[in-house]
This record gives C-alpha cells, structure tokens and sequence, in this order.
C-alpha cells in the first residue's frame, strides 16, 4: 500500500538531508540563467535572435519546472518521504520565475513596454490569451504559497492550490497552439504525455492513500 505514512523503501529522509537537497537542488534550478551567460559570452552568442531564444527557453523552463513541482506530491508518496514535501514550493516558485522572465521578454522586446499593444496582442493571439490565463492562477499560488496564506486560508488553501493542475494543462494548451504556427507538435505531445502520467500516479496514489 502507498502511503505517506509507511516508507516504501529505506529510512525517512531527516530534515537535515532534505535541507541539503534542496540547497543543491536551488542551484540546479539557476542552471539555465548560467546557461544563458555562457552561450551569451560564447562564439555563437544566443544565435540569430536572442531575444527569440530567451522567450522560447524561459518558456520551456517554466514547463519544466512545473512538471517537476507535480513530481513532488506522486513521488513522495511512491518513497515514503513525506518531508519532500519542503522541495515542492521552491520548484514552484522556479517555475513561476521562469513564466515571469518569459512574460516579461515578451513584453519588452514584443511589445516595447506598450500596454495598448500588449492588450491587442492578447485579443489577436490566442496563444497569448492562454498564455495569460495560465500566468494569473500562477501569481496567485506564488503569492499565497507562504505559511502565513496557509494559515490564513486554512482547507481552503489546498483547494486553491489544486489549480495547479489546470495552470499545466493551459501551459501545455499554450505550447500546443505556440507550435501550430510552426505545425510542430512532438514537443507539447511529450509534455501532455508526462503531465497524464504525473496525474494518472497521482490519482493512483491518492486512492491507496484512501
Ligand atoms: C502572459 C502570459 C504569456 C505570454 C504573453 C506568453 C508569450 C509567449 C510567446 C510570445 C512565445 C513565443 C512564440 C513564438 O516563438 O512564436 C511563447 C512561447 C512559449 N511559452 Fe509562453 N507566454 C505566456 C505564458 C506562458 C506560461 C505560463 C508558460 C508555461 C508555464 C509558457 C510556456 C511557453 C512555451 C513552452 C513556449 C514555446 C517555446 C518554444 O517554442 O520552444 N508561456 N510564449
């Protein structure tokens, strides 16, 4: 039987090894901010259009991050480890900095500040609108994600941040329709592919736990 309270394999994690873990873990989450200094300092720079480059990957990162922030739960359970659960909100908020960088790249070097463009390109772009609709829940998790909002919102702050869930299925939407202009789906595919099997282990895992 899964369940957070019988380890499944080896001895709990002390909060001592947890705390390391998750120190390393912050600088693996820094990797692609290194990665663009060094491809920024290297012969090739960021290629072509950096400013493309930068939107695309802190796209791509933000995914990435939240994909690993829904790992936590699932895999918890899986090792019995409950005290991973200390890992869970700084991959969140990775992720939400990444969407923040993407949305502001975008922003300045797509719409040079303007606000009235902006608002066109979110009416004319319905990737952009998808964009926007995964990016407020986000905000809004990030801001709430402190132990003085979990207090304060007592049961109902799970079922807030159970929005997590349709945040990734906008992300992937988003994805989807980014690459419809370009009719290159294998990308987003994988990434629905690996959010169904987070939730089917979720789920899963939720029901042992009964
Ligand atoms: C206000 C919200 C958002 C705006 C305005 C926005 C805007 C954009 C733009 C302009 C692109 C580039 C399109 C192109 O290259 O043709 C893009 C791509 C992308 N965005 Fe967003 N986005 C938003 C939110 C998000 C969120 C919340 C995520 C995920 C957590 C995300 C993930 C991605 C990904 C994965 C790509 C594709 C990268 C690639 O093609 O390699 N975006 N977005």
């Amino acid at each position: 039987m899964i369940s957070d309270h019988a380890p499944a394999a080896g001895a709990r994690w002390t909060a001592r090894r947890v705390a390391r873990f998750k120190l390393l873990l912050f600088v693996l989450c820094l990797f692609p901010v290194f990665r663009w200094f060094f491809l920024a300092g290297g012969p090739e720079g960021l290629g072509a259009n950096p400013p493309e480059f930068l939107i695309r990957s802190t796209g791509i990162w933000a995914m990435v991050l939240l994909w690993l922030t829904l790992c936590v739960t699932p895999l918890r359970r899986l090792l019995g480890q409950p005290a991973l659960v200390g890992l869970r909100r700084m991959l969140g908020l990775f992720s939400f900095f990444y969407t923040a960088l993407h949305v502001l790249g975008w922003a300045y070097w797509e719409r040079g500040w303007s606000l009235a463009e902006m608002w066109a390109d979110i009416i004319q772009r319905t990737f952009v609108w998808v964009g926007v609709l995964a990016t407020i829940p986000m905000a809004l998790l990030a801001l709430t994600s402190t132990q003085g909002w979990m207090r304060r919102l007592g049961r109902h702050w799970q079922r807030l941040h159970a929005c997590i869930y349709a945040i990734a299925v906008l992300s992937v939407w988003h994805f989807w329709l980014v690459r419809s202009g370009k009719v290159d789906y294998r990308e987003p595919v994988v990434y629905a592919v690996i959010l169904a099997v987070i939730l089917l282990v979720r789920f899963l895992s939720g029901r042992a736990k009964g």
